[in-house]
């Protein structure tokens, strides 16, 4: 565990991103988070926080941009920790910390979280919310991490998880029978055969008069 604030060791460098989408899907979240995504960030600020928080968490904080927008969300006498393992990713965090003009507000601390929360105890507890997104699905024993971060939490406070990146799925990866993922096989047994079926309606629809424009049906690539 390592402890610093805000105007400390940014090297600007971009070396590692947040990479879900709020719809699960993995995509780069660069320091220039995109202006939908900071909306989202604003929005979960401002319903997630209360003015009476003094202690605020943001744990894998990536690019800060979920600490930055809870640091925009409260009153300036909170005090916000934003927690990652990578100090190439800290680093950077510092830096757009430091543009928003919150440099102060914020504390870096580097830890990694499969290490356990004992080390940052003394700079979490008592934490009015802590918030986790997109972190937790790296570390190993999550619920030992959620367990532990629940106990870094005052009397009331609150943990925020926001996890995403997987279809709906309605039976457990492993169903205890053969190999794990059989969901995902018969997803794909399904997806060939709509396939075919789809492929078998564009040839029947290809005529000379009709181009795939008149068919009820398109399929790309045509
Ligand atoms: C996908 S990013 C999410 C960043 C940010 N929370 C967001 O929603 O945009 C995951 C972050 O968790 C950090 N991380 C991964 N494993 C970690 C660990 N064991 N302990 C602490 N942070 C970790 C990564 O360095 C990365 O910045």
């Amino acid at each position: 565990m390592r402890q610093g604030s805000a105007e400390h060791s940014h090297s600007g460098e971009h070396s590692h991103s947040g990479e879900h989408s709020r719809s699960g899907e993995h995509s780069h979240h660069s320091p220039a988070t995109g202006t939908q995504e900071q909306l989202w960030y604003a929005q979960i600020a401002t319903e997630l926080t209360r003015p009476t928080d003094r202690r605020v968490a943001d744990i894998g904080c990536g690019h800060a941009p979920m600490t930055i927008a809870l640091a925009r969300a409260l009153p300036e006498a909170t005090k916000i920790l934003a927690l990652d393992s990578d100090p190439d990713v800290l680093a950077s965090a510092a830096g757009q910390i430091d543009e928003a003009g919150l440099t102060g507000q914020i504390t870096m601390i580097e830890h990694d979280l499969t290490d356990g929360v004992e080390p940052v105890r003394a700079q979490l507890a008592g934490a009015d919310l802590i918030w986790a997104s997109a972190s937790l699905h790296h570390v190993g024993d999550q619920q030992a991490v959620i367990t532990g971060l629940s106990s870094l939490l005052a009397g009331g406070g609150r943990l925020a998880l926001a996890e995403g990146g997987l279809a709906d799925r309605h039976l457990p990866w492993d169903v205890g029978v053969g190999e794990p993922g059989l969901e995902v096989r018969l997803d794909a047994v399904q997806d060939r055969w709509f396939a075919e079926c789809a492929l078998s309606l564009r040839a029947r629809c290809r005529c000379p008069t009709a181009g795939p424009r008149q068919c009820a049906l398109r399929v790309w690539p045509t």
